[in-house]
C-alpha cells in the first residue's frame, strides 16, 4: 500500500507538471482527491490493514492528501496567474495605432452657395423665413397683384394640385405670409425650392432652389435695393463685381428691374460663360408693389419696401463654375468631391 501511495502521489505530481488550465487542473483534482478519486480508494482500503499498519499508512495518506491540495493549490494560482497575463497581453490597446478612417460626407454646392447668401444676408441683419412648398394660389399669386387669367401666370408652368392650391413657382409667396403677420421693419430672406413645369435642360429643372428678400420700413427706397444688392454681388463673386439694373415688369412690383453681375468668368469683357455680354441675369427684384402691401395690411402711404428672388442655381454655377445645372441633381460623387 505504501508503494502505492508513492505511486499516487507521484503520478498526480507529474500531472500537475504538465498541466496548461485550470480547467483541466480540476479533473485532475477529482481523479485524484475526488469522492471516487484514486487516493480515497485506498482510504477505503484501510479496513483490511492490521492494527499496527494503519496508523503509519493513514499517517503517509494524510500527507500524500496535504501534499497534493497544496499542489493543486500552487498550481491553481500559478495557472490563473499564467491566463491574466496572456489576456492582458491579447487586450492591449496600442494609442499609437493609426484610427479607423471614417469617410466623412461634405456639403453639396448648393447648401455652400446658399449657406454664403444666408451670411451675407444675416450680416445685414435680415432674418431668415420660411413658408410651405404646398401653397395656395392666393399666396403664389393672387396677392402678388397676379389675378387669375393675368398673362404673368403664363410665364410661370404651374404644377397645379387644384384649382387653389399649387406647387409654389416662385418663394415671393412668403413674403405675403410674413407681411401678414409682421408689421414693418421687416427685413427678411426666404430660401427654399420652387416648382415648374419645366423639362430639364442644362439650365432648366422643374424643382430649382430661390431666395427671396424683402424689406418694409419707412423711407425705404431703390437705393437702399440697388446699395444692398452690390453688397451681395461683391460678397460672392468678388470684390471687383458691378451690377447692372435692366427695367422690367413683375407684376407685384414697381418700378421693377432685373439684376445682371459683371461676368464672373470674364469680367465684363465677353466670354463664352456670359454669351459675350459681359453680364449674367441672377435676380428679379423691385419696389413692392402698393397694391400688395395693401393686400396685407400694410399702408402704403406710411411705407415702402424692396423686393427681390434669386436663383441659386445659377448663383453657384456662377460661383463655381459649373456649365450644366443637371450636374447638381444627378449625384454624381466625381463631380461632388470637388467641393
Ligand atoms: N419671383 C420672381 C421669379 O420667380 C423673382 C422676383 C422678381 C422676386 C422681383 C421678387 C421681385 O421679390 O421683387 O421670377
Amino acid at each position: 500500500m505504501k508503494e502505492q501511495l508513492q505511486m499516487i502521489a507521484d503520478e498526480a505530481m507529474a500531472k500537475m507538471e504538465e498541466v496548461q488550465d485550470i480547467k483541466s487542473l480540476e479533473e485532475i483534482r477529482v481523479l485524484f482527491l475526488g469522492k471516487k478519486g484514486k487516493l480515497t480508494g485506498i482510504l477505503k482500503g484501510m479496513g483490511t490493514l492490521s492494527a499496527q499498519e494503519r496508523p503509519i499508512i493513514g499517517q503517509m495518506a494524510n500527507d500524500v492528501r496535504n501534499r497534493l491540495e497544496d499542489a493543486i493549490q500552487k498550481t491553481r494560482s500559478r495557472l490563473a496567474k499564467k491566463e491574466r497575463e496572456e489576456r492582458m497581453a491579447r487586450e492591449t490597446i496600442d494609442v499609437t495605432m493609426p484610427g479607423t478612417v471614417i469617410p466623412r460626407g461634405k456639403k453639396h454646392p448648393l447648401t455652400l452657395v446658399l449657406d454664403e447668401i444666408k451670411e451675407v444676408f444675416i450680416g445685414m441683419g435680415y432674418e431668415i423665413a420660411e413658408g410651405p412648398e404646398v401653397e395656395l394660389d392666393y399666396y403664389n399669386f393672387e396677392a402678388l397683384n397676379i389675378p387669375k387669367n393675368h398673362p404673368a401666370r403664363d410665364e410661370q408652368d404651374t404644377f397645379y394640385i387644384n384649382d387653389k392650391v399649387v406647387l409654389r413657382t416662385q418663394t415671393s409667396s412668403v413674403q405675403v405670409r410674413v407681411m401678414e403677420k409682421k408689421k414693418p421693419p421687416i427685413k427678411i430672406i426666404c430660401p427654399g425650392r420652387v416648382y415648374r413645369s419645366d423639362a430639364v435642360d442644362a439650365t432648366h429643372s422643374p424643382v430649382f432652389s430661390q431666395v427671396e428678400g424683402l424689406v418694409v420700413d419707412k423711407g425705404i427706397t431703390m437705393g437702399d435695393l440697388i446699395g444692398t444688392l452690390q453688397v451681395f454681388a461683391k460678397s460672392l463673386f468678388g470684390e471687383n463685381t458691378n451690377i447692372r439694373l435692366r427695367p422690367h415688369h413683375f407684376p407685384f412690383t414697381e418700378p421693377s428691374a432685373e439684376v445682371d453681375v459683371s461676368c464672373w468668368s470674364c469680367g465684363g469683357k465677353g466670354c463664352r460663360i456670359c454669351r459675350n455680354e459681359g453680364w449674367i441675369e441672377i435676380l428679379g427684384s423691385g419696389m413692392v408693389h402698393p397694391k400688395v402691401l395693401q393686400n396685407c395690411g400694410i399702408d402704403p402711404k406710411v411705407y415702402s419696401g424692396f423686393a427681390f428672388g434669386l436663383g441659386v442655381e445659377r448663383t453657384a454655377m456662377g460661383r463655381f463654375n459649373i456649365d450644366d445645372l443637371r450636374l447638381l441633381y444627378e449625384n454624381d460623387i466625381r463631380f461632388l468631391k470637388q467641393f
